[in-house]
């Protein structure tokens, strides 16, 4: 079994048909991705099971979804106009631009003195093993100074209305969050809700990011999946202020979302945000840190925005949102605590941990081990024999059925065996396949048995199910979650 590198997630992705880079034919925007077929699938699963796992299963939370455009105002009170910066510096050669911060992080482009100035690309924070020199000049040209650093704004500023002015100066949001705090009061009053309460929501995000990369990992178009989670911050829950108690369950709650839908818990780990790296308005910060090819970096993060969102949008906006505690007759602002996570790192952690190579019967085989609820596909419907019409009409026949419940594709475009790895690959946990003896031989007076042969992606087992069955034992293995090792106890074995 092999982890996989950036470079073949990327190459699968693109040749499967999950992410595109965005305008490709136009030579592409490297910061932005394009889902395709299956990418949108696992996308929307991925989406789907937060939502239903976060909101409908649970009875302190409700939905939102505000727009992208939002009043001005809301970045000025965010603190997002002042603050939201990244310190950038500029190559006087080639004009290029990085992150001052991360400028040590890339590998770079050098012209060695001590071979005749030849061109090397040498890893990050490595010297030249020539000449032992460290990068001081631009990482991308190897010619030019850097600038000093200045502060760069990673908001997208565009114009609301006809008429390009000041005054119609508004932002791309640069994260879901402040839809949620806008509309606090509005929540509070058309749902009653008492405290502890959060609201969530799904949505694109914007960043002016200054060097995106790693694939979906940075992008400048993305989206989140935010819960603000609102506590009263004069209770005590657990023997300790309730913010600080609920951090510390969201925390958990997290962590254990993302290993039920398939991140090994070593690849997952807890990074505490030091005192200087905390946000301006974050009394603590947790991340969720995944083991991506390039090292531990950023799955999502946890944070107590204390009261300084509505405390900031009440002074901006000279509207009260506060809620009024029954128990002490008081008007208070609640404390947030804020589970943020991105769903395109979401889905590339989950498409790195899914994937395997291994070895079977001396060949390679790709398989993308999903969890059933996030697989794109959950059935392939495949012919044996595609010349035989009353095969492929059963095939048919089968995929519309089933379809209704599961997404399932129909395909005939290999032999049985290349199919099966073709699905392998993009993760489909089972395929049925219809044979000869499932429609019988008409020119021989052979009728068939009806049963179809059910192949389960991890084990490669194959079982022999009567057609009438199919609708019951794949509500146990999809929707129920059964063990296949349960569900396949009670059939044949097939030949593999
Ligand atoms: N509301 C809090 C917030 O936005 P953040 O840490 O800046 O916090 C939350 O972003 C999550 O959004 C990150 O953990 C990451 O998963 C995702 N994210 C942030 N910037 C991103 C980018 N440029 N490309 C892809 N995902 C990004």
């Amino acid at each position: 079994m092999t982890a996989a590198t950036m470079d073949v997630i990327v190459s699968l992705c693109k040749r499967r048909g999950f992410i595109f880079q965005s305008s490709e034919i136009y030579g592409g925007t490297g910061s932005c991705w394009d889902y395709g077929p299956l990418g949108v699938e696992l996308r929307n699963n991925i989406k789907r099971v937060w939502w239903r796992d976060f909101v409908h299963q649970r009875d302190d939370m409700v939905g939102l979804d505000a727009s992208i455009l939002m009043h001005p105002m809301v970045w000025k009170a965010s603190g997002h106009l002042d603050h939201f910066t990244d310190p950038m510096v500029d190559c006087r050669e080639c004009k290029r631009r990085f992150r001052a911060d991360q400028v040590d992080e890339i590998d770079w482009t050098h012209y060695c003195p001590a071979t005749k100035g030849n061109k090397f690309t040498i890893k990050a924070g490595e010297p030249c093993k020539h000449c032992g020199v460290r990068r001081t000049l631009c990482p991308e040209c190897g010619k030019g100074e850097l600038t000093a650093p200045r502060q760069f704004n990673l908001m997208f500023k565009t114009f609301m209305g006809p008429v390009e002015e000041d005054a119609s100066v508004t932002y791309l949001r640069p994260e879901t969050a402040q839809g949620i705090f806008v509309n606090f009061d509005n929540v509070l009053q058309s749902t009653r809700r008492k405290l502890p309460f959060g609201i969530a929501q799904i949505g694109k995000a914007f960043r002016n990011e200054i060097t995106p990369g790693n694939f979906i990992f940075r992008s400048r178009e993305f989206e989140q999946m935010e819960i603000e989670f609102f506590v009263n911050p004069h209770d005590r829950v657990d023997g300790r202020p309730a913010d600080e108690a609920w951090h510390d369950r969201w925390i958990a709650e997290c962590q254990a979302w993302f290993a039920r839908y398939g991140l090994a818990a070593d690849h997952v780990k807890l990074h505490e945000h030091a005192r200087d790296e905390l946000a301006h308005y974050s009394k603590r910060t947790v991340d969720l840190l995944y083991k991506f090819p390039m090292g531990w970096s950023e799955l999502m993060g946890i944070a107590n925005r204390t009261d300084f969102d509505l405390k900031q949008h009440a002074k901006f906006s000279g509207k009260s949102l506060t809620w009024f505690d029954e128990e002490r007759k008081e008007h208070l602002v609640p404390f947030v605590i804020e589970p943020s996570a991105g769903v395109d790192r979401a889905l590339l952690a989950f498409l790195l941990d899914a994937y395997q190579e291994e070895e079977v019967r001396g060949e390679k085989r790709v398989v993308l081990r999903f969890h059933p609820e996030l697989a794109p596909i959950k059935i392939a419907v495949l012919p044996l024999l595609k010349k035989r019409p009353e095969i492929v009409a059963t095939c048919h026949d089968l995929r519309h059925r089933l379809t209704r419940r599961w997404l399932t594709l129909y395909d005939d475009t290999a032999a049985i065996g290349r199919l099966y790895r073709r699905q392998d690959e993009v993760g489909t946990p089972y395929c049925v396949t219809v044979d000869v003896k499932t429609v019988g031989d008409p020119e021989k007076g052979e009728t068939g048995d009806g049963k179809v042969t059910i192949r389960e992606r991890d084990t490669m087992q194959q079982i022999r199910v009567p057609i009438a069955d199919l609708e019951t034992v794949f509500s146990r293995l999809l929707d129920a979650g059964t063990a296949w090792s349960e569900v396949a106890a009670a059939y044949p074995r097939a030949e593999g």
